[in-house]
């Protein structure tokens, strides 16, 4: 079968059906094939009274002056109509991702170059990515046959939860590459990066309303359930939906507050409550936050007591705090106490491995006796726990009978205060917050 020659008809119709929508010139045809102009009038002509008189065939030849191409037969419209009314549906398969990723890096691009780089004809996956809304054409290249170019939408940048083209992570290969030498692969590959790091970034919905003040997530899932929620314009009722920094939420009408989320460290100084607010109207560690502007509603991670100084971690993001006051995360804190009496060796060790508190033994702890003053008969004691039971390292000294005069927490997991002084406070920096995000997965 293969080796039969195709008829010139078959040559004629072929070049009609890769010419998609855009259709094709008498002159390109006539260049492609070498035949004379009449002669592929005269097959032109054929193929339309074939297709007319043909009730199995669904296509039509129209043309619009000299350009030729293939369309659907009228009748065949209310099929047509629901493949259109379906676009959300269409999934975006491997093809149609490679040929969104081309069109994203070399826009404004024609059809030809894109099946150029990919080695296959792409118009049906063209046609796929303008009914799903990520792709357009924006005019036409001044060249024979006058290809349309190919551009991306505002809803592919929503749906890569981008603000613009520049945010698209670079190519593999940044070498001057001419088109011979490229393949759909480059382009993938990087737009597949992109995929996976705005998953990444990506958040439950139900998440996203709680964290913004609007329920629990338990009431927010049943807000979406019933129709309450939309997204980006369109109601969902579906769970699992996720959603980035650029999606629109409006809940019952009202648009979703949505704060970045911040990361604080604070030196707390003694004489203040690790709350958000006090009943009693004492100075809280948020307050002093708010004092120096802060503006988002941070909350601390874990407390200190009234009377405890040192580091403590503020923040706005509700679900890496959960994480790291979870007892399964154990993160490592370290505190300095200066305790009453001289400690010896044996309450090291008691310390070291487990004392009573509240009926329970304490985890594993690493101690180390700092110095003693035997004049005001006081130690400094340096305690490494992972646990955060309330009143935990006071209660551990008392259960030694050394109780605590004083008490510092030198530092959080890897953080400490880097030169912070009491009430002073810092942003985390980037790789800081990825650091706590990793260390609590
Ligand atoms: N353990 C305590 O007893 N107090 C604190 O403030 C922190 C840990």
């Amino acid at each position: 079968m293969n080796n039969i020659e195709p008829t010139n008809l078959a040559k004629i119709e072929g070049l009609l059906f890769i010419s998609g929508d855009e259709g094709i010139t008498l002159g390109d045809l006539s260049k492609i094939t070498g035949f004379m102009k009449p002669a592929i009038l005269g097959l032109l002509q054929r193929l339309k009274t074939r297709y007319e008189n043909d009730p199995n065939s669904a296509l039509v030849l129209l043309n619009s002056g000299d350009t030729y191409r293939l369309a659907t037969k009228h009748e065949l419209s209310p099929v047509i109509k629901h493949y259109f009314e379906v676009p959300l549906t269409i999934p975006l398969t491997r093809a149609l991702l490679e040929v969104l990723a081309i069109v994203a890096y070399r826009q404004p691009i024609t059809r030809l170059e894109i099946d150029d780089i990919r080695g296959v004809q792409s118009s049906g996956s063209l046609q796929k990515l303008m009914v799903r809304g990520l792709l357009d054409t924006h005019g036409r290249l001044d060249a024979p046959g006058r290809p349309f170019l190919y551009v991306t939408t505002d809803s592919f940048l929503d749906y890569f939860g981008l603000s613009s083209l520049k945010e698209l992570p670079p190519l593999a290969k940044q070498e001057d590459l001419d088109l011979d030498d490229m393949n759909g692969d480059l382009f993938l590959e990087a737009l597949q990066a992109r995929q996976k790091q705005q998953e990444e970034e990506m958040e439950r919905l139900q998440k996203v309303m709680a964290e913004a003040g609007v329920a629990s997530r338990r009431a927010s899932e049943k807000l979406i359930a019933n129709g309450h929620v939309q997204v980006n314009g369109k109601t969902v009722t579906e769970m699992g939906i996720k959603v980035g920094d650029h999606d629109e939420v409006v809940v019952d009408g009202v648009p979703l507050h949505r704060e970045a989320h911040v990361y604080y460290l604070l030196n707390k100084p003694r004489a203040v409550i690790t709350s958000a607010h006090d009943d009693k109207g004492r100075r809280t560690v948020v307050d002093i936050l708010k004092e120096e502007g802060v503006e988002e509603r941070v909350y601390p991670v874990g407390r200190l007591d009234y009377d405890t100084t040192g580091i403590l971690l503020l923040t706005n993001d509700g679900e890496l705090a959960n994480r790291l006051m979870h007892p399964k995360f154990e993160v490592e804190k370290t505190y300095i106490a200066k305790v009453r009496g001289i400690i010896n060796n044996n309450d090291l060790k008691q310390l070291r491995i487990g004392v009573e508190v509240n009926g329970r033994l304490t985890k594993k702890a690493k101690s180390r006796l700092i110095e003693t003053d035997h004049k005001k008969q006081t130690s400094l004691v340096k305690l490494t726990i992972h646990e955060g039971r309330y009143h935990q390292v006071k209660l551990m000294f008392d259960a030694i009978h050394h109780p605590v005069i004083k008490l510092h927490r030198e530092t959080y997991g890897p953080l400490d205060l880097h030169g912070l002084q009491y009430g002073e406070f810092r942003e985390l920096k980037q790789d800081e917050v990825k650091l706590l995000k990793k260390i609590s997965k």
